[in-house]
């Protein structure tokens, strides 16, 4: 497993293996690799010739007062656990490499940036779109990986790469869980241990909204109604963001006229346990 640390590296690596006409599977991580980003890795390496998996905390996702400094690290262990999966490179480009002093340009994708997460973290996604755009400028992917958890990340690289015409395909991967429903994520780390108790009452509330979707008279008000209840059970909760239920491609909220057979709903909630923002969802046909 090769260690790049440059994007020029980068570059001439993944030239290297189109040159000899290898596929090439890529999976952008922030590092602090907990089993859901395992399980990407492992998808990328069984559909692909060549899987690089990139660490980089991106500092241009993180507003002001976010957790950018605090947001856990840990390369060697990352390293060693990515050593074990068939893991051909890891790329891991230092802030000073991805935007160099007067850095200028940013990708936007206008409407979905704005919605759902992007009210309470203005900037968020074009910091995202703006790396992941530049990730893959650098490692050339055939295929891009991304964990379902950060739906609206999903549908935002999805909408950036068909309006640019990247040539590329995102692969959109199921969330990963702890055994008792709570959703991998490496902000899990923050929750204290009354926290990390109350958190699978998260899934809980999305399960019971899920199965509500399926009683056709049941209006979207009602299952914010359902997933507010449910969340307020938790002691440690200290804000709900956003919590209803959701047009999976436009991210706009289904209003009062309910939810019509056969249509897709997203089921999304952002809250804060304590002062841990966490995010979660289920798409339930
Ligand atoms: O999902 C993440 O870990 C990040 O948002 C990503 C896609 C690696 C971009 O920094």
């Amino acid at each position: 497993m090769q260690l790049i640390r440059t994007i020029s590296e980068m570059q001439q690596f993944s030239k290297g293996c189109k040159l000899s006409g290898k596929t090439i599977g890529f999976v952008p991580t922030m590092g602090a690799l907990h089993d859901g980003h395992l399980s990407i890795v492992r998808d990328s390496v069984k559909a692909n010739d060549v899987t690089v998996v990139s660490i980089f905390v991106n500092p241009t996702q993180f507003s002001a007062g976010e957790d950018f400094n605090r947001y856990p690290r840990d390369y060697d262990g990352d390293i060693e656990k990515l050593s074990g999966l068939s893991v051909d490179a890891v790329f891991l480009p230092g802030v000073d490499s991805v935007y160099p002093d007067g850095y200028k340009t940013y990708v936007e994708v206008r409407g979905l940036s704005e919605k759902l997460c992007g009210q309470f973290r203005p900037g968020h996604f074009a910091g995202v779109a703006t790396v992941v755009l530049k990730l893959f400028n650098a490692v050339m992917p055939t295929r891009a990986y991304f964990g379902l958890k950060d739906y609206q990340q999903c549908v935002v690289i999805k909408k950036m790469t068909a309006d640019l015409n990247l040539d590329l395909e995102i692969v959109l991967c199921p969330t990963i869980r702890e055994h008792d429903g709570l959703a991998m994520s490496s902000r899990n780390a923050y929750l204290s241990t009354e926290e990390r108790l109350e958190a699978p009452l998260i899934y809980k509330a999305l399960t019971e909204a899920a199965k509500s979707v399926n009683d056709n008279s049941l209006k979207t008000n009602a299952i914010a109604q359902i997933l507010k209840e449910s969340l307020s059970e938790m002691k440690t909760l200290t804000e709900i963001q956003y919590a209803s239920a959701y047009d999976p491609n436009t991210l706009d909220e289904i209003k009062t006229g309910g939810i019509t057979e056969g249509q897709r709903v997203l089921i999304a909630v952002a809250l804060k346990i304590g002062s841990t923002r966490l995010i979660d969802n289920i798409e339930v046909d």
